[in-house]
């Protein structure tokens, strides 16, 4: 069959921008469709973090580019440098006026204009080089009007007749609101017939709501996920449209780029370990505890956190929890986060109180992400809700049983342990309560103080294989179902 051509766009790709698992799923998906000959272009914004990092290649027919967006005109420019690991041309849009800036994102007052850019930017680049994609796939609210600007300012060029898109929402909870007044800046003023007319009543224009209104295919990230935001519990006000686009919207569970995610071969952590050797996780837990000034003891679990710090994470349960249970259990805890200052606030005091049990690091920080996946025997995600979750996949890998809520990936990805068949890879609860947290918290406790259980279950959760070598085939089979035939 033939190759598709694929262009791929996201606000983040890793290495290069990353704030969460969008990054390494818009990476490892683009690699792999390459790597089974797809004709792939990822386009993401260059920002200024980029600045000076890797090997970037201007590319001179697509240098200063115009793009009107209401009254004002932007110009951009495109540079390419190789996806790590693959030899894959990433595209990076250059418009320092919406790009250099200090974050990925910003709570500037033009941010809707950063990922609107990016999105014209990326459709101008197939036409200014004459490439016509057979899929557009956009992710996110960010990128989320493609759909609606094909059908509109694009749809007089031929280039796009045979375009179909595919929008994955990898999480409802951002939506891209903005006010309606915003609707000429993003090109729209004359297209409001195809706009959610409830919305512009009210003033509003919602990116995610107008991709899901547009896009031909709808994708999300786990199976479970995909039935949850049809409800109205976990839909965020979205749900009563994907009921309608039901037959159009798929659960694609992400899948690990075990390149990256490997604790035979991890050049990120201290000591490296196998299935079959296990002395460098229990090296690695040990470095860890001295490099925090923690009390080591082998005999004491340790519990990591590795998240974005926001209430999806589900971290409102710890409090009425975590300060008994430090006190009573001989337990570790080591936590890298990310995000609101409350949660920040929270585990800092934590640490505080127990400086001997706990240690909180503050940031975002790859090695040390990888460094606690590998030390850790427990790793813990009480998330609200979670469209799939990486790091529970990740923690399978390197023997790091999960305790998570039964949402979302969580659900789909982490099966039950079973102390009478020793089936299973870890601990689920289902209420979003302190209690039923430290409920299972205690089931993994008392399956650790059985030393044949918890080998077995290490030993469940490394052999299961997540790789993307299967789920991309589920992408390709998704495009290949929507492009016509010739
Ligand atoms: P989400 O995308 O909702 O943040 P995922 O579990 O899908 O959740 O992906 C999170 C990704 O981001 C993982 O690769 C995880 O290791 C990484 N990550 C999250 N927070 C941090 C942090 N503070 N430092 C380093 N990596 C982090
Ligand atoms: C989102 C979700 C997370 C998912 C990731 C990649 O940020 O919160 O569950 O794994 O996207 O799809």
């Amino acid at each position: 069959m033939d190759p598709l051509k694929i262009c791929l766009v996201s606000s983040e790709v890793a290495p290069f921008a990353k704030t969460g698992g969008l990054a390494d799923v818009t990476a490892a998906l683009a690699r792999h469709l390459h790597k089974k000959k797809h004709d792939v272009r990822l386009v993401m914004p260059f920002y200024r973090r980029l600045r000076g990092q890797y090997d970037f290649t201007p590319l001179a027919q697509l240098q200063d580019i115009p793009v009107r967006l209401g009254a004002r005109t932007y110009h951009f420019s495109v540079s390419t440098a190789k996806l790590p690991k693959s030899k894959l041309d990433v595209y990076f849009v250059r418009c320092p006026d919406l790009y250099d800036r200090e974050g990925i994102y910003t709570q500037d007052e033009d941010e809707h204009l950063r990922f609107a850019l990016l999105s014209r930017a990326a459709l101008d680049m197939c036409q200014w080089t004459q490439w016509a994609p057979d899929i557009v796939h956009c992710n996110d609210w960010h990128t989320a009007l493609m759909p609606l600007y094909l059908k509109t300012l694009y749809a007089w060029d031929k280039l796009f007749a045979r375009t179909r898109t595919v929008l994955t929402i990898h999480n409802i909870g951002y939506q891209g609101v903005v006010g309606s007044d915003k609707l000429g800046e993003l090109g729209l003023e004359s297209e409001k017939r195809f706009l959610y007319q409830e919305d512009l009543d009210e003033g509003r224009v919602n990116f995610l709501k107008t991709g899901i209104l547009y896009a031909h295919a709808l994708t999300t990230v786990s199976v479970t996920y995909a039935r949850e935001i049809q409800g109205d519990e976990l839909g965020m006000g979205l749900d009563a449209l994907l009921r309608k686009r039901s037959d159009s919207l798929f659960g694609i569970v992400n899948g690990v780029d075990y390149d990256e995610w490997n604790p035979k071969s991890d050049k990120l952590i201290p000591h490296r370990f196998n299935e079959r050797d296990l002395r460098g996780k229990e090296a690695n837990k040990q470095a860890l505890c001295e490099k925090f000034g923690l009390e080591f003891d082998a005999r004491a679990p340790l519990i990591g956190v590795v998240s974005r710090l926001t209430a999806q994470k589900g971290f409102e349960l710890l409090p009425d929890i975590l300060p008994v249970l430090l006190h009573r259990d001989d337990v570790r805890l080591v936590v890298l986060g990310n995000g609101e200052e409350r949660y920040e606030n929270y585990f800092n005091w934590l640490a505080g109180a127990f400086p001997k049990k706990v240690a909180f690091q503050a940031g975002f920080d790859n090695p040390l992400a990888h460094w606690i996946e590998a030390a850790s025997d427990m790793f813990l995600m009480p998330s609200r809700y979670e469209p799939c979750g990486l790091n529970q996949m990740y923690s399978l890998r390197y023997g790091t049983v999960p305790i998570v809520r039964r949402t979302g990936g969580l659900a789909d990805t982490v099966a039950p342990w079973n102390a009478q068949t020793r089936e299973g890879t870890g601990f689920l609860f289902d209420e979003f309560t302190p209690e039923a947290l430290l409920e299972a918290v205690r089931r993994a406790l008392a399956a650790w103080r059985d030393d044949g259980a918890w080998s077995q279950l290490m030993q469940n959760g490394m052999a299961r294989d997540f790789s993307w070598e299967h789920q991309v085939d589920e992408y390709i089979a998704l495009y290949r179902k929507l492009v016509p035939a010739h």
